[in-house]
């Protein structure tokens, strides 16, 4: 995605948070329009936030979840969506466990594909509104100058790869902190192939303690056990993000988590729950960035 519509996508999600708070009245972009919401994996925050944002908009979404689907009897992500495609919906959004399975459907069906997260490869608009929570909370969309420091399971994380893409797009450096299990050099090479419009640099630590003090914003991230991450007894006590530790972030830096939380491991409750936390901005502005994109796709300027 180019600099210039990501931020067009988080003006236009901007001016889309006074409606998810209930203080401006929502738009008929999507009146008369049926989105389908396929979540092969569970979903709390994407799935009832897509269903939100096709609602404010005047649409209608169907759900398919993966516990009642056909796919259980043995039929295939690409059948899956094919036969939903035929009943003539408008938009497909996806989660699926496989890598690249959202870009897989959209080859094979002739409506807006929108990925909801991928396997351990992408998860766009989490990365979105994860930048329009970082820049409402900066008050600027030029994120040049600031270090994002993501921190967990970054190998099998794509909610770290897109916030990476997105973040670096922007302008920050992006450091991902983690044990060397989970943050492989190879790591270091994740913006080579994104085109030259991606300006800041990745590094990598294994030490939190010794990147506290440099960050802007602390992303912290879940350990993905269902994704066969294993840890050590002192994970919590290395990276985990306290308040002891995050007292010594620099006084304007957020504390930001994408969710679910595994609460006293990644993130303690009194740093989740903090005056200097995000991660319910974060929701709310997941439901404005979804309208954002579903507008993208069905606005009157398409
Ligand atoms: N952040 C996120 O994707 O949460 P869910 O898995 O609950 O959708």
């Amino acid at each position: 995605m180019s600099r210039d519509r990501m931020i067009g996508l988080l003006e236009s999600a901007a001016t889309l948070l006074p409606v998810v708070r209930g203080e401006m009245s929502p738009r008929g972009t999507l009146e008369g329009r049926i989105v389908a919401n396929l979540f092969l994996e569970n979903s709390t925050r994407t799935r009832v936030s897509f269903t939100v944002a096709t609602k404010r908009l005047g649409g209608q979404c169907v759900d398919l979840l993966g516990s009642t689907s056909s796919g259980s009897k043995g039929e295939s992500l690409v059948d899956t969506a094919r036969n939903v495609a035929a009943m003539g919906v408008d938009a497909i959004v996806v989660r699926c466990s496989a890598s690249g399975g959202a870009h897989l459907i959209a080859e094979h069906v002739d409506c807006p594909v929108i990925n909801a997260g991928d396997g351990m490869c992408e998860h766009p608009t989490q990365g979105l509104l994860d930048m329009l929570s970082l820049t409402q909370a900066f008050g600027t969309t030029d994120l040049s100058d600031r270090v994002i420091g993501i921190a967990g399971d970054i190998a099998r994380s794509r909610v770290a790869r897109s916030a990476a893409y997105a973040a670096s797009t922007l302008g920050a450096d992006v450091l991902f902190i983690g044990p060397p299990s989970m943050v492989p050099t190879s790591l270091l090479g994740l913006l080579d192939d994104c085109g030259s419009e991606k300006c800041g640099t990745i590094g990598i630590s294994h030490d939190l303690d010794a990147a506290i003090p440099m960050l802007d914003a602390a992303m912290m991230l879940r350990v993905q056990f269902e994704r066969g991450a294993a840890i050590t007894s002192d994970y919590a006590s290395q990276y985990g993000l306290t308040v002891s530790r995050a007292s010594r972030l620099p006084d304007h830096a957020v504390i930001m988590h994408p969710g679910p939380i595994n609460r006293g491991l990644e993130l303690d409750a009194e740093s989740a729950d903090g005056p200097r936390s995000l991660v319910m901005d974060q929701v709310t502005c997941g439901v404005a960035t979804r309208m954002a994109v579903l507008m993208e796709q069905f606005g009157p300027h398409v």
